[in-house]
């Protein structure tokens, strides 16, 4: 079987109506090994029908599905023998269009709520009598569509799930896909392996040979230049490149001097001449052209922009010196693709700001991204497959202008000391109390602020650090994490002791909105 192939055996279609847990669809159905794609509510019929799902979902959204100019889609989707799963507004859709009535509840069900579900019904086997699922709707369901039998309520919802087993057609009011919906990743199970049959065919072992065989074909005899950033995504795809094409692949890692304490060196150990891979790399030492381009720059956009900019002088140079190089490698995820509009139905959240932006005065004949398809978790399952080691896979995310966007105001190696240091610190304490697995992202920022202190009775006027921790499912929305006081605590302490030119600690309690995760 072929890529192309393998990921069309079974696929299974997300159709987008604007909702913000849409790509949290696609991840739990690949979770049943189930592959499976997001594409606009806007997308032509015929377009759904070649491509030959095995069940199609309909995703929530933001609109009432019975005001004028609300996002739609043809009844003719309901009549075509594929299983069709609705969910939240895709749900209302379903029913409106098949002659149910929606209308505004009476009552607003938000949050964790108990629903009571018919367990004879193909999507609630295995499921409890009663759960507890995740409820986000203004609307509901007030009567099910003429040959629709009702399989779940609530206290305030009449119709919390509607079937039509004959036609394989399923309605249901909450979100499966979030995890506070306990039995959630059991009901999408059921659809795609129970109703649609699926066989479960989505596995990365496969994924990573196919890969390898294509990326083979493609690149004959060719050079491959790839930006590496340490980050996890660009990390596994040149480990995915080495192992397709060994030494004619070229890494260049720009160490911009704003990366976290020993990062760089880490990085070299891994993919250097003593690491495990067979490959070229590079590493550009650049700290001093970046911190004399950020001299005196406060302004974050601003700051950004001369960091990413220098990347790419910096790239270019490099693959000047290389020459006749044929294809561009580059990590983009899924989640890339459809965040900058391409896929799903989603706003575009915010410009490519990866430092590792494609430089488009560089001629190459092609660009590879051979993780295109994947989400974050499945680039980290094919990261473990392809033998690169769980530090790195695991790693926390990390932005491409790096600290440069923690330390508040103007950037010098002095601040960059004192970040780089306090953040070395709290990370060490997260690992030894066990939380560097369970805490989504957390660092160290300097804030730009000095007050007075006293140390050892002398008077201080020195910096503040600021820890941040957050915990978020898709880096939308994050609320921040509760790390323990007492480890907070030696934390702080650790920090005005060890690192020269900080006097004081804040810990930072915004959620996104109205924050957001890094500080400029
Ligand atoms: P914000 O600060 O926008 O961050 O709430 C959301 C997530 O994105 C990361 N981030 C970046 N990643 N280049 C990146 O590759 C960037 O310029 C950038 N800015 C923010 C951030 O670390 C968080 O995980």
């Amino acid at each position: 079987m072929d890529r192309k192939e393998m990921l069309s055996a079974e696929k299974v279609i997300v159709i987008d109506f604007g909702g913000q847990y849409n790509q949290l669809v696609a991840r739990r159905v690949r979770e049943c090994n189930v592959y499976c794609e997001i594409y606009s509510y806007k997308t032509d019929i015929e377009q759904i029908k070649a491509m030959n799902p095995k069940g199609i979902i309909l995703t929530g959204g933001p609109n009432s599905c019975y005001e004028e100019n609300a996002p739609t889609y043809q009844k003719e989707l309901f009549e075509l023998g594929i299983p069709v799963l609705g969910l939240c507004y895709g749900a209302q859709l379903m029913m409106f269009l098949l002659g149910g009535r929606v209308e505004k509840a009476p009552v607003r069900e938000y949050g964790k709520i108990q629903v009571a579900v018919d367990t004879s019904s193909a999507l609630f086997s295995d499921v409890s009598e009663t759960t507890v699922c995740w409820m986000s709707h203004n609307d509901y369901i007030s009567q099910a569509a003429p040959g629709f039998t009702v399989s779940a309520h609530t206290a305030d919802c009449p119709v919390a799930a509607a079937e039509c087993a004959a036609k394989r057609l399923y309605a249901i009011q909450f979100h499966p896909e979030v995890l506070h919906t306990v039995e959630g990743t059991k009901m999408l199970y059921n659809f795609v392996r129970g109703v649609c049959g699926c066989a479960g065919t989505w596995k990365m072992d496969s994924f990573v040979e196919e890969s390898v065989r294509q990326i083979r074909e493609k690149v004959g005899d060719g050079k491959v230049l790839l930006a590496l950033s340490g980050g996890v995504d660009s990390s596994v795809a040149a480990g995915l490149l080495s192992r397709a094409i060994g030494n004619q692949l070229t890494c260049v890692f720009v160490d911009h001097g704003l990366l976290r304490k020993d990062e760089g060196d880490e990085v070299e150990a891994v993919f250097g001449r003593d690491g495990g891979f067979d490959l070229n790399f590079i590493r550009v030492n650049a700290q001093k052209r970046y911190y004399a381009k950020l001299a005196g720059v406060t302004e974050p956009e601003r700051k950004r922009k001369i960091i990413g900019e220098e990347f790419i002088r910096v790239f270019e140079e490099e693959a000047k010196k290389i020459g006749a190089v044929d294809f561009l490698a580059q990590g983009t995820i899924y989640p890339d693709v459809v965040e900058s509009g391409l896929g799903g139905e989603s706003a575009v959240i915010k410009s490519h700001h990866n430092v590792g932006g494609l430089p488009d005065f560089v001629d190459f004949k092609e660009i590879i991204e051979p993780l295109r398809d994947l989400f974050k978790d499945e680039v980290r399952k094919a990261g473990l497959e392809l033998g690169i080691p769980e530090k790195l896979v695991y790693r926390q995310p990390f932005p491409g202008p790096g600290l440069g966007i923690r330390i508040i105001g103007e950037v010098t190696a002095e601040k960059v000391r004192i970040v780089q240091d306090a953040d070395a610190i709290y990370r060490e304490e997260i690992a030894k109390a066990g939380l560097d697995r369970s805490i989504g992202q957390y660092f160290a920022a300097l804030t730009n602020m000095r007050s007075v202190g006293v140390m050892g009775d002398e008077r201080t006027y020195d910096y503040a650090v600021a820890l941040r921790a957050v915990n978020t499912v898709d880096f939308m929305t994050a609320e921040s994490a509760q790390v323990p006081w007492e480890v907070l605590q030696v934390v702080m302490s650790r920090i005005i002791n060890e690192v020269r030119g900080v006097n004081r600690v804040f810990y930072d309690l915004t959620s996104k909105p109205p924050g957001t995760i890094e500080f400029e």
